[in-house]
């Protein structure tokens, strides 16, 4: 289905309607940031990998926001081969695209994706990387056109990115070295795409979420993960500064800036241009990519 840009009204006013990509939009802060901007008269696209799940979140979604504009489409992070198809298919519809919204994510697991990359930097790091490539060419350009990267304040915690590991199985118990190593490599991968989107009259973000109480705690015993829940935030808190990020005209003019709380943050300082390199050209060469978008 083809999905024409038009103004829609909303209480009366006339809004440009947008074409807006959100990964992992069917749970936690992605369902969150989803809602809100369908809210806006917005077509929302649900990229995930479970058909089922999506349908359920958009149908739930649907019953608050009867006329919210919803359409899914797979997508598996974790294999290059459906985020290939994934490309495919949208360049197949010749849609221009207003905003992505890289949200989807995991932490806490351990594992290989299909091409052989450690889970979490092959989901949460890879997978954004080569979708942000097939999708930059349908991104409009010079009409303020957004890529929102949620990353985390959890990459704080790590030194750097341990590149030996990275074609391996997850190697701590926890997962948690690894989560925030692919969180690293989200604020790099932000800075280092700033100047190439730059070019084409596009801005990109990166934030922390906050510590938000959704699906990603799943993998916690149950007394636990309820316990740590009553000290975080809730879904539609954890969504604001994804939400500020993608609309909001104060940082309409910014560029691989870093925000936390809706407002810009320093990163962390392991974050080096040494480091952006070698993520960038590494990511391009296990995409078997040659030029970027
Ligand atoms: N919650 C926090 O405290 C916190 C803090 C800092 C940063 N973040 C970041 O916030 C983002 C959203 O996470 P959340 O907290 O809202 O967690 P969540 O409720 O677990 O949502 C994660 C989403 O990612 C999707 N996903 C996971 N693996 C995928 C794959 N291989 N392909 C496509 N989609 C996949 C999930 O889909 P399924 O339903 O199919 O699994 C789900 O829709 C993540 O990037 C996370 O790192 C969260």
């Amino acid at each position: 289905m083809r999905y024409e840009t038009y103004c829609v009204a909303i209480k009366g006013q006339r809004v440009h309607m947008k074409t807006i990509i959100i990964t992992g939009a069917n749970s936690g802060i992605g369902y969150v940031t989803a809602k809100e901007l369908a809210q806006d008269g917005h077509h929302i696209v649900f990229a995930g990998r479970s058909r089922e799940r999506n349908e359920e979140a958009m149908e739930a979604l649907k019953s608050e926001l009867p006329d919210a504009q919803l359409s899914f489409e797979p997508l598996d992070l974790g294999s290059l081969q459906s985020v290939k198809e994934f490309g495919d298919a949208w360049a197949a519809k010749g849609q221009e695209i207003d905003i992505l919204i890289n949200n989807a994510g995991l932490a806490g697991q351990q594992g290989i994706t299909t091409d052989g990359f450690e889970l979490h930097f092959g989901v949460n790091h890879l997978g954004h990387f080569y979708l942000t490539h097939l999708l930059l060419p349908h991104l409009k350009k010079d009409q303020g056109a957004r890529i929102v990267n949620v990353a985390s304040r959890a990459h704080t915690r790590v030194k750097g990115i341990s590149f030996d590991h990275l074609q391996e199985r997850t190697r701590t118990t926890s997962g948690f070295p690894e989560y925030c190593e692919s969180k690293l490599a989200n604020v790099c991968f932000n800075r280092s795409l700033a100047p190439i989107v730059a070019e084409r009259g596009i801005h990109t973000y990166a934030l922390h979420p906050g510590v938000v109480a959704s699906n990603i705690w799943s993998r916690l015993p149950g007394p636990i993960e309820s316990f740590v829940k009553l000290f975080m935030l809730s879904n539609e808190d954890g969504a604001k500064t994804s939400i500020y990020c993608a609309r909001s005209p104060e940082c309409a003019k910014d560029n691989g800036l870093y925000y936390d709380k809706c407002r810009t943050k320093s990163v962390s300082k392991v974050v080096t241009p040494d480091l952006e390199k070698r993520l960038w050209d590494l990511s391009m060469e296990w995409c078997s990519l040659t030029s970027f978008g």
